[in-house]
């Protein structure tokens, strides 16, 4: 396992010191401005050539600042793929989407799953020494389902559309099989005692998603709700999708830590994974790709 299927392209500077930024989204559920500061927007961050990555790194890495930026940039690109889902989704209700949406709804499951991976190359011990317990001092029962963004992603991923039901065996329910699996697959990865903060907390603290809940959530992972055009949402994420490819070519899907290299997923994983080992960069650049496509229809 080598190349992550990408064409290798001319080398790009590395990752801006790998220092996480503010994602800029309009409000969940909410539109999107007319005119946002659409200061990257002039000049969209190519995704042609993205340089490929080795699945282990060659290079020890710094690691709290790598993996505290995986954490968060792989949040902040799965808040924007959930977007696109949620756009396309929320507009068609109970009728089927195109066909090109469905497509793209298939690229950004799949994005998320990889992004998913990606969050969660940090190493076992690392977890629980830095990453969770800074979420359990955010709030001691934290949890994704606090994220604001998910709730019309929620309603797909576990079948809650009427047109889902003549696709089972379909690219878009296969997607969703391997979404399932990843997600479980790295929780019991992370957290071999299987329990989240939030079912750690369980008679604790009263339950129930609330407007303060979901704004600790995004606070956590640098999210800011304001008025954002969907030209600035774009440009934003592919922003991130060249990063992450820069990071992965200097630091390899599972970098060197101490020594050294702490794989999620395996040659022995689960076969549905196994292909997210080598496209994570080709799964959200797609993505990206096939959100910007939908962008005249959702607006129409
Ligand atoms: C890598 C980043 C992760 C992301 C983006 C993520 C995302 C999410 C989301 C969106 C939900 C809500 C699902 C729903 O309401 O249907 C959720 C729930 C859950 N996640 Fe994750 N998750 C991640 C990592 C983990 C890890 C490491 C664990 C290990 C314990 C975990 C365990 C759970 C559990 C048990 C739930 C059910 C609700 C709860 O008890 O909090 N997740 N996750």
């Amino acid at each position: 396992m080598t190349r992550g299927g990408l064409r290798t392209g001319p080398r790009r500077e590395p990752a801006r010191a790998l220092q996480p930024r503010l994602l800029f989204l309009p409000p969940a559920g909410g539109p999107y401005a007319e005119d946002g500061r659409d200061r990257f927007a002039a000049r969209p961050a190519d995704l042609d050539g993205l340089p490929g990555y080795q699945v282990f790194g060659a290079r020890p890495v710094e690691a709290r600042r790598l993996f505290w930026y995986r954490w968060i940039a792989g949040h902040q690109i799965s808040f924007s793929l959930w977007r696109v889902i949620s756009d396309i989704v929320l507009r068609h209700g109970d009728d089927a989407p195109s066909e090109r949406e469905i497509d793209t709804l298939v690229a950004c499951v799949d994005g998320y799953s990889a992004m998913l991976l990606y969050s969660s190359t940090v190493p076992r011990e690392h977890y629980h020494a830095h990453l969770r317990p800074r979420m359990a001092l955010q709030h001691p029962a934290f949890s994704g389902a606090w994220a604001p963004d998910y709730r019309p992603v929620r309603l797909l991923l576990r079948g809650r559309f009427g047109w889902q039901a003549d696709r089972s065996g379909s690219a878009l329910a296969d997607a969703v099989d391997r979404n399932h699996r990843t997600h479980d697959h790295i929780a019991d990865h992370l957290v071999p005692d299987g329990k989240s903060l939030l079912q750690k907390t369980a008679g604790v603290t009263k339950a129930g998603v609330t407007p303060d809940k979901e704004d600790l959530y995004d606070n956590f992972f640098l999210t800011i709700r304001r008025p954002v055009s969907h030209a600035e949402f774009l440009a934003q994420l592919r922003e991130r999708v060249v990063e992450l490819a820069s990071d992965l070519a200097e630091n390899g899907l599972f970098p060197e830590v101490d020594g050294r290299h702490h794989p999620v997923v395996t040659s022995r994983s689960d076969p549905v994974m196994r292909p997210l080992i080598t496209d994570v960069v080709t799964a959200v650049a797609r993505a990206t790709r096939l959100a910007a496509d939908v962008r005249e229809e959702v607006r129409a």
